[in-house]
């Protein structure tokens, strides 16, 4: 026994677990990092009860539970909760309970991550769920949005499409982009009620089409500046805002700037969708995913010398002075479509999910210059062409 624990030591220290979503195989898949060997390898079988559509994936990480975001356009529409093995990873079910149809991102909030708040597409709505037992989740409330006439995209601008839901940094209210209404729905957490309830909206550019948002808190103490970041799926822009907390800790957000996805008098192909935003650990920089630039070729990644297409991951330094964006980087996401990525906490590996290649990677990262690097290691998640892996994440 004694023996087996000392084996097991080293290994437990350079592997890392990451869970990936996909909707060809509609699983989630569950794979085990080795930085050292540059391995990404599945660990037991993929967990088929998160329905036809799996995507958005929120974790816990103080409690060990890991919720899985079903969209069900094939299906009925679910969230599912599991107890993740802070030892190995490995996946239990808990509960699995159905919701409206289109579920697609969702933050935890409130004392000990006991509520969950998630974001609608299809159905228009904002949803708050009771996931202080994680084997009983339960509907609070629910709020449907309307539109009194389409936006200037019409056709994805014809109801409201709420995409993300952020929790700010003082834990109190979310922030939802819509991406139909060309808005920002504001959202207060009641702190003895735990319930969300609408608490004003910010106004995007017109056509922008907000999709997903990030804040970021610049310098400490006195010093300290917050900024919110919006990625516009159909502007393919970054809206900086300024973000000031008043008297009462509602906080009021001022445009500070509206720039193209690969900075300042840049342009980017037609069809390309804004996809994933980030905010490294440190709040020094902003990551951006964008899908259908196929701009970039790199080396395949089934050891042939060839090369394949590759979308990008747009690097920008934050200015923590005046929350100016500046850019760093583009850099290859992997491969096509890369819909979601994120970043482990210290900052120092990227983890991309390519939708239309079934492939996930993980890269470097240059914690200081905020670049990304070299191929830590890639795997294969998903099956059939295109609709594949949509969001990875890792567990710590
Ligand atoms: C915190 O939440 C977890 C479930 O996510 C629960 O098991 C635990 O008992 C809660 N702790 C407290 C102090 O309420
Ligand atoms: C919101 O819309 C859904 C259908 O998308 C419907 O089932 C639900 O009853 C509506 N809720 C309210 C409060 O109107
Ligand atoms: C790899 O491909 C390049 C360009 O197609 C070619 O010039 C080179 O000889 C190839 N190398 C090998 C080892 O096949």
């Amino acid at each position: 026994m004694i023996k087996r624990l000392l084996l097991l030591a080293p290994a437990a220290a350079s592997a890392q677990i990451i869970y990936a979503t996909s909707y060809n195989n509609h699983a989630l898949t569950t794979l085990n990092l080795d930085v050292a060997k540059g391995s990404l390898a599945k660990l037991g079988a993929e967990k088929t009860d998160c329905g036809s559509e799996p995507t958005w994936l929120t974790l816990d990480a103080a409690n060990s539970v890991l919720y899985c975001l079903n969209e069900g356009w094939g299906g009925a529409a679910s969230i599912t909760s599991y107890k993740a093995s802070a030892a190995s990873g490995a996946l239990e079910t808990l509960d699995i309970l159905p919701v409206l149809k289109s579920p697609v991102s969702a933050t935890l909030f409130g004392a000990n991550n006991s509520r969950l708040a998630v974001a609608y597409y299809d159905t228009s709505s904002f949803g708050t769920f009771s996931v202080s037992n994680p084997k009983d989740l339960i509907l609070l409330g629910q709020q449907n949005y309307t539109l009194a006439s389409p936006g200037p995209v019409p056709d994805r601008q014809d109801a409201p499409h709420l995409h993300d839901a952020v929790l700010d940094p003082t834990g109190k209210f979310v922030l939802v982009p819509d991406l139909g209404s060309d808005l920002l729905r504001l959202f207060k957490v009641d702190g003895s009620a735990l319930a969300a309830s609408a608490a004003g909206v910010v106004k995007t550019p017109a056509g922008a089409g907000p999709r997903h948002a990030a804040f970021a808190v610049s310098g400490r103490g006195a010093n300290a500046k917050t900024y919110l970041y919006s990625f516009n799926e159909l502007s393919n822009s970054v809206t900086g805002y300024s973000v000031v907390y008043k008297g009462d800790g509602t906080p009021e957000f001022t445009q500070l700037f509206d720039i193209p996805s690969h900075g300042p008098g840049t342009s980017v192909p037609a069809g390309t969708k804004a996809a994933e935003i980030e905010v490294s650990p440190d709040q020094k920089f902003v990551i951006l995913s964008s899908r259908g630039e196929n701009s970039l070729d790199i080396p395949a990644f089934d050891g042939s010398n060839s090369t394949i297409k590759s979308d990008p991951l747009v690097t920008f330094s934050i200015d923590a002075a005046t929350g100016k964006l500046t850019l760093v980087q583009v850099a290859p996401a992997g491969g096509r479509n890369p819909r979601g990525f994120s970043l482990n906490k210290r900052g120092d590996l990227l983890v991309s999910a390519l939708q239309d290649d079934n492939r996930v990677v993980v890269y470097q990262r240059d914690v200081r210059s905020g670049k990304l690097g070299k191929v830590v290691a890639s795997a294969t998640v998903g099956e059939g062409a295109n609709n594949g892996p949509n969001y990875a994440l890792f567990y710590e």
